[in-house]
């Protein structure tokens, strides 16, 4: 076993256990909220899916949990069935929604369900659940939209639906997206992200940002570690192209085995490493000045035109943010 292997599986031991002992934690007297299983906003949990029977529903959402796991394998731009590479890159979904959507602050998708349909500021609209997934499909897959009708899409929402079962339409939930952190109130800085790359990351991620693949390239088999940058990673338009939504993850989830109650890295160090891997190349989403039709809605590190009036590319990009929230309340909203 290479030394890597031997890392990753201590880690994710590790991370098992936090996940058990907080499954056992007492109650934290938040209101529960009602429904047949008893979920409470603070200390949820995903559902046990080996507690549903073998039955139409059940292989259903066990299909979809399958899917957004091994997304590479049926949906990747590998596939043999060209008509079913829908995905632009072999990232799974599951490469940054951690344990399979049920970690707090990993991105997770209890409660998702039932947030939606939502108002979505990117669209200026109200979107469902099956338009936020093709969300997640044509930029952090770096791809093209699934037909809402097609049995990929079917799978993938019923699995979205039993993750919040018992969970009531509205729920707020603790934990949801990833941590938020307080920007900084310098820019983040790529240069100092890079050393932090090469002393926490590089051994999983690779010297390019690569990752390392499970097989062959052209195998369809994806990768033991995921590409943070280049042809076969996520998109300009991706959630985690943004620094501070990238910088809150890794700080809550990586490296692999952190949980948001366990970070090894500092604020500081975090803005940096997203920095870092978002001043690298990756595949360009075309047409992004439509996103955030109603300009006020533009995340302050949205860092693609139209641009706040008097703040240069690279202060969205990298901040910082503060000045551009403080210029935002005065009036400067980026143009149409
Ligand atoms: C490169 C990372 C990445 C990958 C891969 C990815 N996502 Fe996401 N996803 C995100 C981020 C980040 C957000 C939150 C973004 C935001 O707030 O703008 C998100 C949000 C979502 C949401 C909304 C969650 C909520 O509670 O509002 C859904 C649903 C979703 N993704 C589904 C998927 C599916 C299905 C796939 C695979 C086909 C996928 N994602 C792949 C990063 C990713
Ligand atoms: C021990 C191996 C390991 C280390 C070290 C590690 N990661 Fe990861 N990383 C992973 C794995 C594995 C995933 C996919 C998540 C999963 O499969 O649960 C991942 C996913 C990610 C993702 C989202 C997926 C993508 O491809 O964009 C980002 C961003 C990321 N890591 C950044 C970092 C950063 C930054 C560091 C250093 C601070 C780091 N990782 C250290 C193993 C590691």
């Amino acid at each position: 076993m290479t030394r890597i292997n031997q890392l990753f599986i201590g880690l994710a031991i590790g991370a098992g256990l936090t996940a058990g002992a907080f499954a056992q934690s007492p109650a934290t007297g938040a209101a529960p909220i009602a429904g047949p299983v008893a979920q409470s906003p603070k200390d949820w949990q995903a559902p046990d899916i080996t507690k549903l029977p073998d039955d139409k529903y059940g292989q259903m959402v066990r299909r979809g949990k399958v899917l957004m796991e091994e997304t590479y394998k049926y949906l990747g731009p590998e596939v043999k069935d060209v008509n079913k590479r829908y995905a632009g890159n072999n990232l799974a979904c599951v490469s940054c929604h951690m344990d399979a959507g049920g970690r707090k602050f990993g991105n997770p998708w209890v409660g998702t369900f039932v947030s939606f349909p939502q108002y979505r500021g990117r669209e200026d609209a109200i979107s469902t659940t099956e338009e936020r997934i093709n969300g997640c499909m044509e930029r952090s897959m770096n791809g093209r939209k699934l037909p809402l009708d097609s049995e990929e899409m079917k799978t993938m929402t019923t699995y979205l639906q039993f993750l919040s079962t018992g969970i009531p339409v509205g729920a707020k939930l603790e934990g949801g997206g990833t941590l938020r952190l307080k920007t900084l109130a310098r820019a983040a800085d790529p240069v100092a992200g890079k050393q932090v790359y090469a002393a926490t990351c590089v051994a999983c991620h690779g010297d390019n940002g690569q990752g390392v693949r499970r097989g062959k390239a052209g195998d369809a088999n994806g990768y033991q570690f995921p590409p943070l940058w280049g042809a076969d990673s996520y998109n300009t338009g991706a959630g985690m192209a943004r620094v501070t939504l990238a910088a809150g993850f890794i700080k809550g989830n990586m490296p692999i085995g952190v949980t948001h109650t366990s970070t090894v890295l500092t604020d500081e160090q975090a803005f940096d490493v997203s920095a870092y891997i978002n001043s690298q190349p990756r595949p360009v989403k075309g047409n992004l000045q439509a996103d955030f039709p109603a300009r006020k809605n533009k995340p302050v590190d949205a860092a693609f035109p139209p641009y706040t009036p008097g703040v240069s590319a690279e202060q969205h990009k990298y901040g910082p943010w503060q000045p551009i929230v403080e210029a935002r309340e005065k009036g400067a909203i980026p143009p149409k």
